[in-house]
């Protein structure tokens, strides 16, 4: 049985005491209840507080990861934070291509492959975003357009850097916006993304590979979207802000 993750994405919220309140009663939650055996938590606090929180789960079954990383080993880059660093301060994780950070920022599939490589060359784990607009799924465009962001993005990697990365399927209309896939079109797609890795690499990478669902996902509705075959847990974003919904999403899983 493949891993279950619940990643939390805290976006660009809280404050320097909030963020070490929040990661205090996230850990006292895991201390005092536990985590169910086959589950993986992370969190994915804004970069300024990520030495705050790898020193915090120093020792304790919480993984953490930042939101976001420079495509440039070092150098003249103003506002950049590299791999490096976040090696340097013992980073699991790094989500990247966020719908967010397309399409605020920018980000191309190619910068994304960049920043892909270069995090593996660090040794952190890609959480590697995609998802179709409104729009797209509405033309029945979905499954074109993650299969391209996945084909540009992540499939120039070999077999044995591929397998260490996490994909995340985030439908951008279901951010932030309360209206989740229903557990049958996060499936869909799920199975779909699995059935590219297969054709891509094998059918045992794609076996193993983990992929999230994040959009809306809520401790209301996590059980049901985990459920599903090829759903292996969620990127959680208004959520995971508040303990007692992340403690329930997490154990969901
Ligand atoms: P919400 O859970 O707030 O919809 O955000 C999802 C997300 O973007 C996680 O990366």
């Amino acid at each position: 049985m493949r891993r279950k993750i619940v990643a939390g994405n805290w976006k660009m919220n809280m404050r320097f005491s909030e963020a070490d309140d929040l990661l205090t009663l996230i850990l006292d939650d895991i201390e005092n209840k536990g985590i169910p055996e086959h589950v993986d938590v992370v969190v994915c606090p804004p970069a300024l507080y990520l030495e705050l929180a790898t020193d915090m789960a120093l020792g304790k079954p919480l993984l953490v990861g930042a939101q976001n990383v420079g495509a440039y080993e070092s150098g003249a880059y103003t506002g950049e934070i590299s791999a490096g660093m976040l090696e340097s301060v013992e980073v699991d994780y790094c989500i990247i291509g966020h719908s967010e950070r397309r399409q605020y920022f920018y980000e191309s599939n190619a910068d994304l492959a960049k920043k892909t490589d270069i995090l593996l060359k660090h040794g952190i784990i890609p959480i590697f975003c995609c998802g179709e607009l409104l729009d797209d799924r509405e033309d029945d465009m979905h499954m074109e357009v993650v299969s391209t962001q996945l084909e540009e993005g992540l499939f120039h990697l070999e077999e044995s850097d591929f397998s260490k990365v996490l994909i995340a399927y985030e439908p951008v209309w279901a951010i932030g916006t309360g209206k989740t896939a229903t557990p049958e079109q996060a499936q869909e797609m799920h199975a779909f993304i699995r059935a590219l890795v297969a054709k891509k690499y094998s059918k045992q990478i794609a076996d193993e590979c983990l992929i999230l669902y994040g959009g809306s996902c809520n401790a209301g509705n996590a059980k049901e979207l985990f459920s599903q075959e090829d759903v292996d847990g969620g990127l959680i974003g208004g959520a995971s802000l508040k303990v007692e919904d992340f403690a329930t999403i997490i154990r969901s899983a």
